[in-house]
Order: C-alpha cells, then structure tokens, then sequence
C-alpha cells in the first residue's frame, strides 16, 4: 500500500515509519519535521555494496551523492556501512572534514568549482577531484603544485545519451553545462592535456546520465560508451584509466504507479557490459563507481506536518494548508514533482476527499501536491508527505524566512535529532 518498505499502520491508526508512531513523533518534535529511517539507509546501501562483491568480484566502491541529504550525522552512517561520498561544494566538504569521513573515500565533483574549494579539497587530502572542464584541469593542477601535490583526477564526461526523465534534471546529453563532450573529441584532447601536467594523475572518467530514471537500459549503453572511451585512450594515448564513475540515477517510488528497478539488477547490468567491453577491447577491468544519492534516502524519509486551514472553493477545489511548503520540499514548484501523502492520524481511513496540498509561502505555486486523495482532512491533523528522504531538506530555503525544520532520525525502535530545529535567532545570525 505504502511507496516505502519503512511505513506501516498501527493498532491506533498512526502511520509509523521504522516501526515509530509518526504521530508521537510530530508531538515530540513538532511540525513541520523530517523524519527518516537509518535501518532502511543502511539496508539500500547494503544492497548495492554487496551487489558490488557479487557481480563485480568487489572491485568497485559505492559513493552516497551526498547532494540527495547532507548533514554531518549521514556522512557517519554511509562511512560505518564502507561507503565513499561524492561532494559537489565547499560546504558539503566541510560537512564532510567535520563528520571525520576519510578523505581518500571522497570524490569532489561540480561544474564550476571555486580556487578556494579545490585548496579545500586539496589541503585535506581528498580522493579524487571530478574534473569537469579544461579551464579546471589547469587550476587543479596549479593549485596541486602550489602544496606539492599529485591529485588524482577523473573527467566528467558526457556520454551523449537521453535517459527519460524530467528535462530539468537530464545531464549526460551534449547540450548540458557539464562536462567534456565524447563525439566532439573533446574528451579525448581533455585527457591528452592532462597526461602532460606534472601535479595531476588520470585515473579515471565519470559519467551521470539523469535522475529518477526508471530503465536499465541507458545506463549500459553509458557502460559501453564509456568502456569503449577508456580503450581508445589506452590505444591512443598509452594511459591506463582504472576507474570508471558511472553516477547516480536510480528511481525510486514517489506514487504507486513508478516503477523502480531493483538497485541491485543496476549493478548486475553495468558490471556485465563493463566485463564484456573491456574483455572485447583488451583491457583490464576497470574499478567501478556508483553514485546513487535519492535511492540510497528518498524512500527513508518521510515530511509531517499539521493541517492549518481547510478552504473549500465550490466546483473548483479544497485547499488544504499546512505548515511548510516549498521552503522544506521545492520539488512540486520546480519539477511539478509528484508525492503520495497521507493523514497520519488516520492513517488506514478512506481516502476519498480530492484536494489540493498547499504550503503557507506567498507564492500562488507553492504546493506539495495537486488532486491528492486524503481521509476527511481536518485542521489539526497531522499530514504525512511521503518518500522525501531526498533533495527535500537538501534544497530547502528560509524563503518567507521560514526557518528549516529539524531533521529526526528513528532506528531500532528509537528517534534522535540529528539536525535541529532553525529558530529566529538562526534566522537572522548573519544580518548586520
Ligand atoms: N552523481 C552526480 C554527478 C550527480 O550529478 C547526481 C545528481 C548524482 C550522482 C545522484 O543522482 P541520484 O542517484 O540522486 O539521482 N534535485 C533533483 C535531482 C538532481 C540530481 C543532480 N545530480 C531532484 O530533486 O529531483
């Protein structure tokens, strides 16, 4: 019935998540509040480092895409389960240092990275610098030489492919702001330039094809693309890339009509065309990369909230208010995302009352879902957005100057706070 394995329904009714009542949970912490399972985390990425050792012999590492949730406490649960990380920003690398996560594990990645977060990165010995362009390629290196490093590097490239997904999030074609183009050469003569700098070493090439993508099979043509790439450097240019990086991706349930692809057919799908490839091609098996950020959380979290006005326009639609809205989950405003949402407190009741979900911003678009199907909403029931484990609390804002929820984190039959509650004070901490 539920879009997550964490969700069930108990003897009162409440919807529980991790075996936890959401109810007490909104009580406890009040609303809006971000609740997710770390049982369920720690199982996805379970499920895909143990599909490593069995498809590809173990020769691979996982990263969490740490853009999906990131704050100090998910670093420590992807490090204790022997995940790495990828890192898009300064502050997620400082998040990262701070959390204590080992640094040969990190992959910083991002299109247009600052002189000052690639010294970050450098200065605290991080693993691998995604480098994305020819303009970078050269201040990494110059900044390298400045602290007397060899930084090992993979190129972001662009595999030329159109996986389905929402437009705004489709990064592997050629018309994209990431990225060396592989038709063009570009990605070739990329390379080249860098085999003649001193203070960085090729080890690798990176792809990311789209998100919340539902078929296999872009991601083993990207797999074969790829493989092939690394060949034809080998061949022509002598080097020798023994990593291939072939992103994040994977769908996961927002409504009961997607359809997700097991995380572990994934695996077993690129590990069979990367084998076959590089065997054709006469190559060494390369390492293997994934990057899952949404599926590894999205399906752990879920948003609560209290219900505040209940505004029935006739012939037209009820507006149903609550107490968040765009500024805890921008992804109805920005991809007309879809949710499934659920009273918590009657949780088992028919859902037989169409409405709108409306957030509380000055924005006529601030919704988290249109023509939903809830139980007889009333002002004072808890609502439950479902699957916002990812980019919800990751891209939240203080629009309205709201301040960002606390995020809760239930394991083992308990729930502890491990982001807090903003207050006004937060609100206005930097003004002058
Ligand atoms: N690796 C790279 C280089 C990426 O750019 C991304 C996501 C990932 C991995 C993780 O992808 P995932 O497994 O989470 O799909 N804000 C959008 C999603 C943007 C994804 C950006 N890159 C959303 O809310 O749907």
């Amino acid at each position: 019935m539920f879009v997550s394995e964490s969700l069930d329904v108990n003897t009162k009714n409440h919807l529980q998540i991790g075996g936890v009542d959401a109810v007490e949970l909104a009580e406890q912490y009040g609303t809006p509040l971000y609740v997710m399972d770390e049982d369920l985390i720690r199982k996805n990425c379970r499920i895909y480092k143990d599909a490593v050792d069995k498809y590809y012999d173990g020769n691979g590492l996982i990263l969490y895409a740490s853009k999906a949730f990131s704050c100090m406490h998910i670093y420590r649960v992807v490090m204790q389960e022997g995940l790495g990380i990828d890192v898009v920003s300064g502050g997620e690398l400082y998040t990262a240092i701070k959390a204590k996560f080992p640094m040969d594990k990190v992959y910083f990645h991002g299109n247009n990275k600052t002189n000052d977060e690639i010294e970050l990165a450098i200065k605290n010995g991080v693993g691998r610098i995604v480098v994305d362009n020819v303009f970078e390629l050269g201040r990494v290196d110059a900044i390298s030489a400045k602290h007397n490093k060899v930084t090992k590097i993979l190129f972001r490239i662009k595999p030329g492919i159109d996986a389905h997904t929402h437009d705004f999030i489709q990064t592997g074609q050629i018309d994209s702001k990431f990225g060396v183009a592989l038709e063009t050469g570009e990605a070739m003569d990329i390379v080249m330039q860098a085999s003649k700098l001193k203070n960085v070493e090729v080890v690798g090439a990176h792809c990311h094809i789209g998100s919340q993508i539902f078929e296999l099979e872009p991601f083993k043509l990207a797999a074969k693309l790829m493989t092939r790439f690394m060949a034809d450097v080998k061949d022509k240019l002598g080097i020798t890339m023994s990593e291939l990086n072939l992103g994040g991706g994977f769908g996961i349930k927002y409504v009961n009509s997607d359809a997700p692809v097991p995380y572990d057919e994934y695996i077993k799908s690129v590990s069979e065309v990367v084998k076959n490839t590089a065997k054709e091609r006469g190559i060494d098996m390369p390492k293997i990369i994934m990057e899952p950020g949404r599926s590894l959380v999205g399906s752990a979290g879920i948003t609560l909230y209290t219900v505040g006005s209940v505004k029935n326009i006739p012939n037209v639609r009820t507006y149903v208010s609550v107490d968040g809205g765009m500024c805890d989950n921008p992804r109805y405003i920005l991809y007309g995302a879809e949710y499934s949402a659920l009273i918590a407190n009657r949780a088992n009741d028919k859902p037989d009352m169409a409405v709108t979900i409306a957030g509380k911003c000055c924005e006529s678009g601030d919704l988290l879902a249109k023509d939903a199907m809830l139980a007889d909403v009333k002002t004072g029931d808890i609502l439950a957005v479902l699957a916002t484990g990812a980019y919800n609390y990751s891209m939240s804002s203080n629009y309205n100057r709201i301040p960002r929820p606390p995020v809760v984190m239930v394991s083992d039959g308990k729930s502890k706070i491990v982001v807090k509650r903003e207050t006004y004070d937060d609100i206005i901490r930097n003004d002058v």
